[in-house]
C-alpha cells in the first residue's frame, strides 16, 4: 500500500467547492516542497482534470514551467454487472494510488458531488477528509438532522453516516484513523447572524459526527477567474501579479489556514529548504501574510 498521505475532498452536496479547494491544496503543498499527485474521481464532470488542462495550456502559452502535480482521472466502469463495475473501479483506484503514491508525499483526491461506489471507496482510504460546505441549512442537513425550533442536533445524516461507515472500514482494514475536517466555503460578507448560527450548529454537529472545523473561505470572484487559467491563489505572485488585492491576500490566508489544519509538516516532515526560502521571500513581500506563515511553522513543528 502507498506511503503517501491521502487527502480526499468530499461532500455529497454538489457545488460546495471540492474541486476548487482540492486544486488549491495540491498546489499549496507542491509549493511547500512536497511531491503531490492528484486523482479526479469525478471524471464525467472532470472539473479537476479541466483545471489541470487549463494549467498546462497556461504553461504552454507562457512558455515556462509552473509547479504541477502528476494527475490521473478515473472514469466510471462500463462493465456489465454492478460487481464487475465495482471490481474494475477498485482496481483502477488502487492502481492510481500505487502509481502516484510511489513518488508522492501527498495524494489529493477529488470526488463527485453524489454518492457512488468510487466516492465511498476513496473515503475509506482518506487519511484526511476535507469537506467544504456552503453556509446553508441545506448543506448542514447532509451532516445532521436539526430540530427546526430548538436547533438541537437530532441525529447524524446521510453524508456523516457514510463517512463514519468508511472511517470504520479504514480502521478495520489498515488500523489507521481518518482526520475529518469541515471547511465552510463561500462565506458571505454580510448575513452575520446566519453565519453565526451556522457556525454554532456546526460546532455542535462536530462533536456528534467526529470532525473538526477550520476557518473557511469567503465568497470571492477570483476563484472563478483562476480556474480558466489553471492557476491558484498561491501562483499569483509568480504569474505577473506584483500587487495582490486585499481580497486575494485574504483568500491566500484562508488557503494557508486549511493547509495548517491538514498539517503537512507533522505528517511528512519539514518543507524543503528551497521552498522554505521561497515562502520566506513571499512573506517579506507580503507582510499581511507573515503571522499566518508563522502559524504554519509553529503548528507543524
Ligand atoms: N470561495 C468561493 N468563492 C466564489 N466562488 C467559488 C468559491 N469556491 C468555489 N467557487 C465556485 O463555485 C463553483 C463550484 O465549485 P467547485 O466546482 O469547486 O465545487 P464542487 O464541490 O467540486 O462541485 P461538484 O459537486 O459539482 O463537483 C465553481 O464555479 C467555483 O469557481
Ligand atoms: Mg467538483
Amino acid at each position: 500500500m502507498t506511503q503517501a498521505h491521502i487527502i480526499v475532498f468530499g461532500n455529497e452536496k454538489g457545488g460546495s467547492g471540492k474541486s476548487t479547494t482540492a486544486m488549491h491544496t495540491a498546489i499549496a503543498l507542491l509549493r511547500l516542497g512536497y511531491t503531490v499527485g492528484t486523482i479526479d474521481l469525478d471524471a464525467r464532470q472532470g472539473t479537476l482534470t479541466r483545471y489541470m488542462k487549463n494549467r498546462f495550456d497556461y504553461m504552454r502559452s507562457a512558455q515556462k514551467p509552473i509547479l504541477s502535480p502528476a494527475h490521473m482521472a478515473i472514469n466510471k466502469s462500463r462493465a456489465e454487472t454492478v460487481s464487475e463495475q465495482q471490481d474494475e473501479e477498485r482496481d483502477f483506484f488502487m492502481m492510481a494510488l500505487e502509481e502516484l503514491g510511489s513518488a508522492a508525499d501527498f495524494i489529493v483526491v477529488d470526488t463527485p458531488g453524489t454518492d457512488n461506489f468510487l466516492s465511498r471507496l476513496a473515503h475509506s482510504y482518506a487519511d484526511t477528509l476535507v469537506t467544504p460546505m456552503n453556509d446553508s441549512f441545506i448543506d448542514l442537513d447532509l451532516l445532521a438532522r436539526i430540530d427546526p425550533n430548538s436547533h438541537d442536533i437530532l441525529s447524524p445524516s446521510v453524508y456523516s453516516s457514510m463517512v463514519n461507515a468508511q472511517r470504520d472500514t479504514k480502521l478495520e482494514r489498515d488500523g489507521t484513523r481518518m482526520d475529518w475536517i469541515v471547511v465552510r466555503n463561500r462565506l458571505a460578507h454580510i448575513e452575520a447572524n446566519n453565519k453565526k448560527i451556522i457556525g454554532e450548529l456546526l460546532e455542535k454537529i462536530s462533536r456528534l459526527a467526529g470532525f473538526r472545523t477550520v476557518p473557511g473561505f469567503g465568497e470571492r470572484v477570483v476563484f472563478k477567474e483562476l480556474f480558466l487559467k489553471g492557476l491558484t491563489l498561491m501562483d499569483l505572485k509568480d504569474e505577473s501579479k506584483d500587487n495582490l488585492t486585499l481580497s486575494e491576500i485574504a483568500a491566500r490566508q484562508e488557503v494557508r489556514q486549511l493547509i495548517t489544519a491538514i498539517g503537512p509538516e507533522r505528517l511528512k516532515g519539514p518543507v524543503k529548504p528551497r521552498h522554505a526560502m521561497k515562502a520566506a521571500s513571499e512573506q517579506t513581500l507580503d507582510p499581511a501574510q507573515s503571522p499566518d506563515q508563522e502559524k504554519i511553522q509553529n503548528a507543524q513543528s
